[in-house]
């Protein structure tokens, strides 16, 4: 542990499963106080016991608005004004445009793109109110995907809402620079995890880590590096970005 992000505060989103809770073991190991959202606060809370006296968990539905404020009350009640955030909960779907309801549009839309834009501005409204020498330290770190940038077949909605989450971090990197909050995506490839675990077992994921140049998929270390760097001081001048980590994926 070198402590590259000591002294910060980090809340992470959808942290009860797969990346996100890799993400606060990370960022916990590497110094920040960590807070830990989701709405299984079961999980949540093994995840702090194993984490120990710097994380903190929050049980909140990311959808809802009202949570989202609460979850800010409780994470700076605990730790002091959040400086840190990775909006990580997310989900897919089974279902193709053909078959796929409104409803599950909506759903995936409302997860993955607006619940994104709600918690970024519930935390940017509290960096911006506590002044510049503390809103210049702001980081915001939105995990879109690889499926934003390239189709992956039969999951429309998700393609399209990592896009957006994607273009949603320009423009918060934009509307926001001046407060020197820092607005990256991080996209990833394929890891392993609840979200992909079932596909990539089966014959589609088969074909899939086939036909992708490194025939593999990546390790769930395989973020840790790309998301410290964009949470560090090191990243001070990166803003607005959109970091790829996919093994080549993407170019299969
Ligand atoms: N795994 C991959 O290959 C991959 C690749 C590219 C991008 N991603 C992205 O990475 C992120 C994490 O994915 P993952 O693979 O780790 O998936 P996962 O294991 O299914 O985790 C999703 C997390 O989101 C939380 N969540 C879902 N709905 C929520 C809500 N309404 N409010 C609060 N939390 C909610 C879940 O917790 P609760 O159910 O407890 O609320 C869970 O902790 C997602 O945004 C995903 O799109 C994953």
């Amino acid at each position: 542990m070198t402590g590259r992000v000591a002294g910060r505060v980090a809340l992470v989103t959808g942290a009860s499963s797969g990346l996100g809770k890799r993400f606060a073991q990370v960022l916990a190991a590497e110094g920040a106080k960590v807070i830990v959202a989701a709405r299984r606060k079961e999980r949540l809370d093994d995840l702090v016991k194993e984490i120990g006296g710097n994380a903190f968990a929050v049980q909140c539905d990311v959808t809802d608005e009202a949570q989202v404020v609460a979850m800010f009350d409780a994470a700076e009640a605990k730790f002091g004004l959040v400086d840190t955030v990775i909006n990580n909960a997310g989900m897919t779907h089974a279902n193709n445009a053909v078959t796929q309801d409104i409803t599950e549009f909506r759903k995936i839309m409302d997860l993955n793109v607006t619940s994104v834009w709600c918690v970024a501005r519930e935390a940017a409204r509290r960096l911006i109110h506590a002044g510049p020498e503390k809103s210049a330290h702001g980081r915001i770190v939105n995990i879109a995907s690889m499926a934003g940038r390239i189709v992956i077949p039969n999951v429309t909605a998700y393609n399209t809402s990592k896009a957006a989450c994607a273009h949603l971090s320009r423009s918060l990197a934009r509307e926001w620079a001046r407060y020197g909050i820092n607005v990256n995506a991080l996209s990833p490839g394929y890891v392993a995890t609840e979200l992909t675990e079932e596909w990539l077992n089966g014959e589609g994921g088969a074909k899939t880590i086939g036909k992708s140049p490194r025939r593999r998929i990546m390790d769930e270390t395989s973020l840790d590096e790309a998301l410290l760097f964009l949470c560090s001081d090191a990243a001070k001048y990166v803003t607005g970005t959109d970091v790829l980590v996919d093994d080549a994926q993407s170019m299969g």
